[in-house]
């Protein structure tokens, strides 16, 4: 994640004393960068602009460090809307391609939503439903810790409801 402050990754500042050390480092091989920023992005302009901004930076930095670029990781964060269809990404992501045809690395991704979302569903029996303020909210046999981030970052997550006779005891 970039721009805030977070656990992962390393800060840009910190990036030439990261690069000198893997450098010194006789074990250690430097073959590309990796790069993740962003998450449930739907806008394919952006993702695209992201996506140039790491083949720009990492053509700096190579240019800089004298690094031998093998492999570039553009991470993850492509988005879906759950709601109408999947984020048409392709159009935007072969233009920025085309622009940095001149590059012979490896182009990684490493998309989590945009792959696994449409995979599974995530069930819990509703216990109780509560109201507070005029609103309604279900109380699940399920836990904070199972899927927090579409909550936690009020990301689109519909559901349904399914009704059911009986409940089969655990
Ligand atoms: C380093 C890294 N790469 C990829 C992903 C996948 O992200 P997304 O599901 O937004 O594609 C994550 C998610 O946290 C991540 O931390």
């Amino acid at each position: 994640m970039a721009g805030v402050p977070t656990q992962f990754g390393i800060v840009e500042i910190a990036i030439p004393h990261a690069i000198a050390l893997a450098k010194s480092l006789p074990n250690v091989r430097l073959l590309g960068f990796h790069f993740h920023a962003i998450s449930n992005n739907c806008d394919s302009k952006t993702d695209a602009d992201f996506m140039d901004h790491c083949f720009e930076t990492s053509k700096r930095w190579g240019a800089e460090w004298n690094i031998d670029i093998s492999y570039l990781n553009v991470g993850g964060g492509i988005g879906i809307n759950y709601l109408f269809n999947w984020g048409d990404f392709t159009n935007r992501l072969e233009k920025t391609l085309e622009k940095h045809r001149d590059c012979s690395w490896k182009l990684l991704f490493e998309c989590g939503r945009y792959i696994t979302s449409s995979c599974g569903y995530y069930a819990a029996e509703v216990l109780d439903i509560k109201q507070n303020h005029g609103k309604y909210f279900c109380v699940v046999r399920g836990g904070i810790h199972h899927l927090r981030l579409p909550a936690a970052w009020k990301q689109s997550h519909p559901f349904t409801i399914v009704p059911i006779e009986s409940v089969i005891p655990l």
